[in-house]
């Protein structure tokens, strides 16, 4: 069975080749599909932007797709730049024009009150169907500057509670263990875990969403 990845991001998709190895799943990319349009993401939540990506995908491959949304929430901003965090900086921003835009935006706000999070959203999509859709979820703080070379976006500026690292200190295998995106692909795991299994019965325990 072939499942394809709606993301052009290869951080990205080298987290989830390493998370969904063991399933017997062809893993493609957008780029085995050049003529296959860019999705806008106009969503007014992470979670419609990963339905959105998920259904077109698989429309217009024709086979099972996989799309995951990020909203990096940070409480002293009111959630923000949650939906809006590739963007925070403006419409064509660097990963680090966010970064150093939300070490801005802090400056004077100390220790307790830089509490943020990941929130990832993982939809599964047939041509037909949106299969599932699961959320993961990652907390910390934001550090007071950059630290660490790893990961991408947001990684060297969330530290870890009790770990006294940011993301971007860990090895890619740390942070597979314990991400937002990991655990929403744990959770999606189990429902390709059904499908591409050959018994009937268990495909039949597959969620229809929409
Ligand atoms: P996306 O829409 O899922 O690509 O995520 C929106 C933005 O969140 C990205 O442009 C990144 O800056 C950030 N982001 C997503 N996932 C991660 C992650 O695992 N670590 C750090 N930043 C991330």
């Amino acid at each position: 069975m072939e499942l394809v990845l709606a993301t052009r991001n290869r951080h990205k998709v080298s987290e989830i080749r390493a998370i969904l190895q063991g399933l017997s799943l062809t893993i493609r990319t957008l780029d085995d599909f050049p003529t296959v349009p860019e999705v806008v993401e106009d969503g007014a939540t992470c979670r419609e932007n990963a339905i959105k990506k998920a259904r077109v995908i698989a429309r217009e491959t024709g086979k099972l797709a996989l799309a995951d949304d990020t909203g990096l929430e940070v409480e002293a901003l009111g959630g923000r730049p949650g939906v809006y965090s590739a963007r925070f900086a403006g419409e064509h921003a660097t990963f680090s024009d966010n970064r150093l835009k939300l070490l801005q935006e802090l400056k004077g706000i100390s220790g307790l009150k830089r509490k943020a999070l990941f929130r990832c959203i993982i939809v599964l999509a047939s041509p037909t169907l949106v299969l599932a859709a699961e959320e993961g979820v990652l907390s910390g703080r934001i550090a007071v500057q950059e630290r660490g070379q790893k990961g991408f976006g947001y990684d060297s500026i969330l530290l870890l509670p009790g770990r006294r690292r940011t993301l971007a200190e860990m090895t890619p295998e740390e942070k597979n263990r314990i991400s937002h995106r990991a655990r929403a692909l744990a959770k999606i795991k189990r429902h390709l875990k059904r499908l591409v299994s050959k018994d009937p019965s268990q495909q039949r325990g597959v969620a229809q969403l929409g």
